[in-house]
């Protein structure tokens, strides 16, 4: 039995699949590649030894789709692909639409027909708008959502609570991540943005690289400790084990759950860009800038129900995960382009 694994080429899927093959499971991956290549693939064979098989395709293809779920033998489905780019989903929203929803509704479709009904949701925190409390707990009521690209997880939040309220004999884990930073401590596989990096980690990265010459940091007159904003930041393998302790919780099949992966620890822009500075012992010139529009001044979550009911802790601290995304930015300063 193999875990179908949608956008398992990029930032998050990458790291998983290193962490699936670990616990001894087959994958199969579909991704159009819109927004990675394939050498991450080649990437994950040189640390595991193992290739996952590959479908270059769209998760709003049904032919592709029936193609897997007919020749593989899926057992689950771990849903990454999308499209992630929040200022360009305000540009674009039809296309996020088109792409997030109605590709997910053609994918959870086929699914239905070929009779797989176990999926895991990457969703955000993002739905949280601006928390009514903090640390968020899975109770926190979903906030406004000011842009369409957190829409969209909202909105398959949804989408998939209603069709397990229909259909029982779905098994759903939403996970709503905190902030993924940080690489695989190889160094071989790590975040590769197109364009200037709309988030902090690998903005930080590309200037201590040379390929920026200043941070801007958004905003320094936030009610926090020293004014710039708090996130809740947690390592790529952490947030991929999660992924594995989810596939796991699949099999005991739970019916719809919900889960925040994050380790519960609020660092603020400035505890970023010092640690990395400590950790990678080079400079990040910095300058103040005005508040980015949309910025929550403070997120992070309690993962307590996490650790109960998965078993799950994210171990690795900001120290290791600004080590980690500097190795990999280091030795990569192009990505995967050699
Ligand atoms: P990513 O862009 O690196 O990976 C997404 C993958 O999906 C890419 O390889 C892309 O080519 C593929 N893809 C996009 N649309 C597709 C389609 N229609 N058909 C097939 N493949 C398609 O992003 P990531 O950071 O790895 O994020 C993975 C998921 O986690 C996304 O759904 C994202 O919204 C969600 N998420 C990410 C973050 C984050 O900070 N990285 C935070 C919260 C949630
Ligand atoms: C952003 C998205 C969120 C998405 C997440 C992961 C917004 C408003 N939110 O979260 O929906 O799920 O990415 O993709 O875009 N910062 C700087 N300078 C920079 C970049 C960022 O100071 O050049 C600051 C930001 O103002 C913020 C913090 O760093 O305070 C983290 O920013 P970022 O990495 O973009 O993540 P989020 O905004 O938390």
């Amino acid at each position: 039995m193999a875990i179908l694994v949608t956008g398992g080429a990029g930032y998050i899927g990458s790291h998983t699949i290193v962490e699936l093959f670990g616990e001894g499971y087959d994958v199969v991956v579909l991704d159009n590649l819109s927004n990675s290549c394939e050498k991450s693939l080649e990437r994950v064979e040189e640390i595991t030894g193992k290739k996952p098989k590959f479908y270059k395709g769209d998760i709003a293809d049904r032919e592709v789709l029936s193609e897997i779920f007919e020749k593989e033998s899926i057992e689950s489905c771990i849903h990454f692909a999308g499209l992630k780019a929040v200022g360009e989903s305000v540009a674009k929203p039809l296309e996020y639409y088109m792409n997030n929803i109605s590709g997910s509704l053609v994918l959870f479709d086929e699914m239905r027909k070929h009779n797989v009904k176990n999926i895991i949701f990457s969703s955000s925190a993002t739905v949280y708008g601006d928390p009514a409390f903090v640390p968020i707990t899975e109770e926190c009521p979903k906030g406004e959502i000011t842009n369409p690209y957190g829409q969209t997880k909202g909105m398959l939040e949804q989408i998939l609570t209603d069709m397990y309220k229909a259909d029982p004999e779905w098994n759903i884990i939403l996970l709503r991540y905190f902030n993924p930073i940080g690489a695989h401590e190889s160094g071989r596989i790590g975040e590769n943005p197109n364009g200037i990096p709309n988030n902090l980690m690998p903005y930080i990265t590309q200037v201590a690289v040379g390929k920026r010459e200043c941070l801007g940091v958004f905003g320094d007159d936030y009610d926090t400790e020293d004014g710039t904003c708090i996130r809740d930041y947690i390592h790529v393998v952490d947030l991929a084990l999660g992924h594995v302790k989810s596939v796991k919780k699949l099999e005991d099949k739970p019916g719809l759950k919900v889960y925040n992966l994050g380790t519960g620890v609020g660092s603020s822009v400035l505890d970023v860009v010092n640690t990395f500075v400590k950790a990678s012992g080079v400079d990040v010139p910095y300058e103040m800038k005005p508040r980015r529009a949309g910025d929550v001044p403070v997120n992070f979550c309690d993962a307590t129900k996490a650790k109960e009911e998965l078993g799950w802790v994210a171990k690795r601290d900001l120290y290791k995960m600004c080590e980690d995304s500097w190795r990999w930015q280091s030795n990569n300063p192009n990505g995967y382009e050699e």
